[in-house]
């Protein structure tokens, strides 16, 4: 019996409601699978932990969650709490202080989901986008002064290191590498941008000489937008900088028919800390406590995490029976269907176990 210790961070808006089906659906997973068996730990930080301590999490937080084997985190941000003192307070404290350096996104469209692509069917969109997580243009450098002044000013300094962007690049590559149509994208604005992103390409074509059975291009990121939206089967992995990508993968997620199917993977490929496992999308104030928050991205995600712990027949499991539902037409309304988050969770939970009886 393999056990595996998962912090739960649910914190805002519909974060808590889909991060419980998602603990609903792995602890089928660990029925069904009988060799595996998750401990899940919540921890009650975010916003309202912010009205009543005047922080996010307590400043051991880092120092409780290290020794668990992954993070599976809902969503932050509230309306009367300031966008940045919610991401920074965090989010991205964790994947700073753990150094998740590789975002990953997958996104293809899936059975069932309709996408607002006219031409799009499921197989001619399927890429996953490797956005790098821990510096660019969201390293936290720069700063105000003047504050109130006619003359005031507010920096926000992009850092591009040759350690920083060479590792993305070599994970970005091995992963093309890993995937049957080895075709990577590399997207970039050095026409405008001739400092940090000029280097970026360079080390993109140094790092490409140690995969020669990889093809790879290179996109200016307002060209992107057009080829993910015209061509979409053009594309297969994505490199991006943090901020490009924190971009590219929304328009990628709607795209695939919804924000609330796109899931997203925070991982230290080294393995020294736990990496983070979440949906996409934000807190969603418009359908917090409705019951109707789309489950799929937050299923897809622990998908991610049974990859990462090694896991692969779980997450197989999980992703058939998520494209089996979704086929059936048991979806949320944000992609055409009727069903709320309960429903949806329990006919992805009784079609993992009803594989355990046949
Ligand atoms: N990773 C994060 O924690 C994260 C990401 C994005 C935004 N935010 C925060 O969330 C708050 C709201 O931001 P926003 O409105 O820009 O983005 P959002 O992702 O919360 O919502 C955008 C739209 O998508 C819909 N949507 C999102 N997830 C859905 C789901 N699972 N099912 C159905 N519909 C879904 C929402 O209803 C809304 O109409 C802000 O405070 C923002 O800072 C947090």
């Amino acid at each position: 019996m393999k056990k595996y210790a998962i912090a739960a961070i649910p914190a805002d808006g519909i974060g808590p409601e889909v991060i419980s089906a998602g603990i609903d659906v792995l602890q089928a997973l660990a029925q069904r699978q009988g060799n595996i068996e998750f401990s899940v730990q919540t921890f009650e930080w975010g916003s309202d932990y912010y009205k009543a301590h005047g922080v996010m999490m307590p400043e051991d937080g880092l120092a409780q969650l290290k020794d668990f084997d992954a993070i599976y985190f809902g969503a932050v941000g509230a309306p009367d709490v300031p966008d940045h003192t919610t991401l920074w307070g965090l989010r991205l404290p964790i994947c700073q202080g753990f150094d998740q350096y590789a975002n990953v996104r997958p996104t293809r469209i899936l059975p069932g989901i309709q996408s607002p692509l006219r031409k799009a069917v499921p197989g001619m969109l399927d890429w996953v986008i490797v956005r790098e997580n821990s510096e660019g243009e969201y390293s936290g450098h720069g700063g105000r002064a003047h504050k109130g002044l006619p003359e005031e000013v507010g920096t926000e300094v992009a850092i591009f290191t040759r350690t920083g962007v060479t590792r993305i690049m070599r994970y970005a590559f091995q992963l093309a590498q890993s995937r049957p149509r080895k075709l990577l994208t590399v997207v970039t604005k050095s026409n405008a941008q001739r400092h940090g992103m000029v280097m970026w390409d360079e080390i993109a074509a140094e790092v490409a000489q140690d995969f020669p059975d990889v093809s790879w291009d290179k996109m200016l990121v307002d060209a992107m937008t057009v080829r993910m939206t015209l061509h979409p089967e053009s594309l297969d992995t994505i490199v991006a900088t943090n901020l490009h990508a924190d971009i590219l993968s929304d328009l990628a997620g709607a795209l695939a028919g919804s924000l609330g199917v796109a899931p997203t993977a925070n991982i230290d490929p080294e393995r020294r800390f736990p990496s983070m496992f979440e949906p996409i999308h934000g807190s969603a104030f418009d359908i917090t406590g409705k019951g109707i928050a789309n489950p799929v991205a937050s299923f897809w995600t622990a998908a991610q995490m049974l990859e990462h712990l090694g896991e692969q027949e779980a997450a197989t499991v999980l992703m058939a029976a998520v494209e089996q539902v979704c086929a059936a037409g048991i979806m949320t309304p944000d992609v055409g269907g009727k069903a709320t988050t309960r429903e949806v969770t329990q006919a992805v939970v009784k079609t993992i176990l009803g594989w355990q009886e046949s």
